[in-house]
């Protein structure tokens, strides 16, 4: 089937995000109206502090949104309980971070089969089998036995992709997953993030990088918190970057 004419999966209306620092409230999403649609690839893009990870934690079930209804896979959410939530997002959404986020004190296969312990009841034998299949799939099944702290950064991203993977999600969202990393390694991780979009499955990814970003279906510009087309996006990034040159040669300056 088409991805144009397979159902959304994220599905947000007037989504809003305020922050309250002390008594001062912050506006960082407003209005937000995107969907994603099943087996897409789509990147995230936009200047830093513009809103992007917050709108990653809101499609991942991690935070909730102040206004705006959000569906995820048809489903109204959010006005879900904590409990639900998360639920929902162990069995549905895979999750891979900048700085990877695997805990030093596990092993490698523990790291890994880490969402499966929220998932119920599952023999040792299927656990194994899943971990074994997930390190498989990122090339790591040698490192089982070893710890986070003994690979390096682009061994720790495929861990994290395996981990994102274990619990055979529907969506996996990626915040800057090559932003610790170098050139080689990056395009490592942006080539399995490829092959799992290939087998179909859906892919949400915040990036700073062009060059991975040309890699997904389409990108979504975030300007201020809001949603914006191409061309505004271009616009605004040349007069910030104007304005950067002004600053560096002093051309603003009495
Ligand atoms: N928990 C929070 N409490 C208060 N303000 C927050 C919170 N989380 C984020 N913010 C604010 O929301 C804004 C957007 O932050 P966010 O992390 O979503 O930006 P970003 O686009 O991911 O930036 P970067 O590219 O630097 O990662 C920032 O001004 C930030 O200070
Ligand atoms: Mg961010």
């Amino acid at each position: 089937m088409q991805v144009s004419s397979r159902p959304p999966i994220i599905e947000m209306r007037g989504i809003g995000k305020a922050f309250l620092a002390g008594s001062i409230e912050c506006q960082v999403l407003t209005d937000i109206h995107l969907s994603v649609r099943q087996g897409e690839f789509v990147s995230v893009a936009g200047p830093s502090g513009c809103g992007k990870t917050t709108l990653l934690s809101l499609m991942g079930l991690l935070d909730v949104p102040t206004r705006g209804e959000f569906r995820f896979a048809g489903e109204p959410v959010q006005d879900l309980g904590r409990a639900e939530r998360s639920r929902l997002r162990n069995r549905q959404i895979g999750f891979v971070f900048q700085a990877f986020n695997l805990i030093d004190d596990l092993s490698i296969a523990e790291n890994v089969a880490l969402p499966l312990s929220f998932r119920g009841r599952m023999s040792r034998q299927e656990r194994g089998r899943r971990v074994r299949d997930a390190l498989g799939s990122v090339g790591m099944t040698h490192r089982m036995r070893h710890y986070p702290s003994q690979l390096s950064g682009g061994q720790k991203q495929r861990v994290a992709v395996a981990r994102a993977l274990v619990g055979d999600p529907a969506i996996v969202l990626a915040d800057e997953p090559t932003g610790n990393l170098d050139l080689h390694n990056g395009e490592i991780v942006m080539a399995l993030l490829g092959r799992l979009h290939a087998e179909g499955r859906t892919i949400c990814m915040v990036t700073h990088d062009e060059r991975f970003s040309a890699m997904s279906d389409r990108t979504i510009r975030l300007l201020d918190g809001h949603v914006v087309d191409e061309s505004t996006f271009q616009q605004r990034r040349s007069e910030m970057e104007s304005g950067l040159d002004q600053l560096r040669f002093g051309e603003s300056l009495p």
